[in-house]
């Protein structure tokens, strides 16, 4: 198993337009994506064989692309159907093909074959719940940016007021890792949950939350106060061995506060991913100059479990294999 037979999200479905390319970078691959004739997404290396041209910068007419060079035309099988200097293609020429499917309105690549289906995104389009949906792009790994995501303790560092306050509670949580994925349940949590404290938990009771990793680069979060229900889910794509593209989506039921609270949840989620932004671009530098040396408390458990099975995938190894583990651990927050 290795990073190239997971399927990674290039762009939003309302990005990729009938009639225009669109790049798309993962794993240092240069992508393009366009739709065919019934819509359906194609993924393809973004280079002619021509003379290499992006094709990318190229055009899409009747679900086929056309090089902006020469104007090779590619069908949605990456074959080349038409040479315009040539009365007939002649031989049989294929362009490097990726696996492309669209769900839940994100398209999806696929750089390797392999039998695995994209994450499906949590309780997307499903009755009394509204999503919204954010693209960020931070300078660090997708490890330390999943990391990030998972992390109670830098929350009241990090984000005051706008996330969680500190209050000197002590935090238990049972932390569990079982075949690629590990999973934190919080027990007895009651955060100040800063200037939102009033709508999210007004009686300062003991809220639900559970984080998770699923291999190889989503985290959710999930809250439950009372009967609402909020989800943060992110799938951090690498772009490159220093940057990557985040997605997030902000799910949550609310009830008749769904459409109110939508702009004021966006601006909430922004910006507290903006800090992250900030926060992660200061330790890939230091990492960059002094490499990746880290020592942990034991709150950081859920790091390394996730550390662990990344490992195995960056070396094209079987992160199933890794034995089951469950740690309970204690923390002040
Ligand atoms: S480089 Fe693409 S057609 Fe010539
Ligand atoms: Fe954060």
């Amino acid at each position: 198993m290795n990073q190239k037979q997971f399927w990674y999200i290039a762009c939003e479905s309302y990005q990729l337009k009938n009639d225009k390319p669109l790049p798309a970078r993962i794993m240092d691959e240069w992508v393009v994506l366009f739709r065919d004739k019934s819509g359906n997404p194609v993924a393809m290396q973004d280079r002619c064989l021509h003379r290499s041209a992006r094709l990318s910068t190229g055009r899409v007419d009747d679900g086929h692309i056309s090089c902006p060079y020469h104007g090779w035309k590619y069908n949605s099988q990456g074959e080349v159907t038409s040479i315009p200097s040539e009365t007939e293609v002649g031989r049989k020429r294929c362009a490097v093909k990726y696996n492309a499917i669209e769900k839940d309105d994100y398209i999806y690549v696929q750089l390797q074959e392999h039998v695995i289906e994209p994450f499906p995104m949590p309780s997307y389009k499903h009755k009394g719940y509204t999503t919204i949906r954010l693209q960020n792009v931070f300078e660090n790994t997708v490890t330390n940016c999943v990391e990030n995501f998972l992390d109670i303790p830098h929350t009241t560092y990090v984000h005051p007021t706008i996330f969680r306050n500190a209050s000197r509670q002590k935090m238990g949580a049972v932390v569990e890792r079982r075949k690629g994925h590990v999973k934190v349940t919080y027990l007895e949590e009651k955060s100040d949950f800063g200037i939102f404290s009033w709508f999210l938990n007004p009686k300062k009771e003991s809220v639900g939350h559970t984080d998770e990793f699923f291999m190889p680069n989503v985290s959710t979060v999930n809250y439950f106060f009372g009967k609402k229900h909020f989800i943060i889910t992110s799938q951090s794509v690498p772009v490159d061995a220093k940057t990557t593209k985040v997605y997030t989506d902000l799910t949550y039921n609310y009830g008749m506060w769904n459409w109110i609270s939508r702009p004021i949840i966006r601006w909430q989620g922004q910006a507290i991913i903006d800090q992250d932004i900030v926060i992660l671009k200061n330790q890939s530098e230091t990492i960059r100059k002094y490499g990746q040396h880290f020592q942990n408390s034991p709150c950081d458990i859920i790091h390394t479990y996730i550390e662990s099975i990344r490992g195995e995938i960056e070396n094209d190894r079987d992160p199933l294999t890794l034995s089951e583990k469950t740690e309970r651990i204690e923390f002040w927050v």
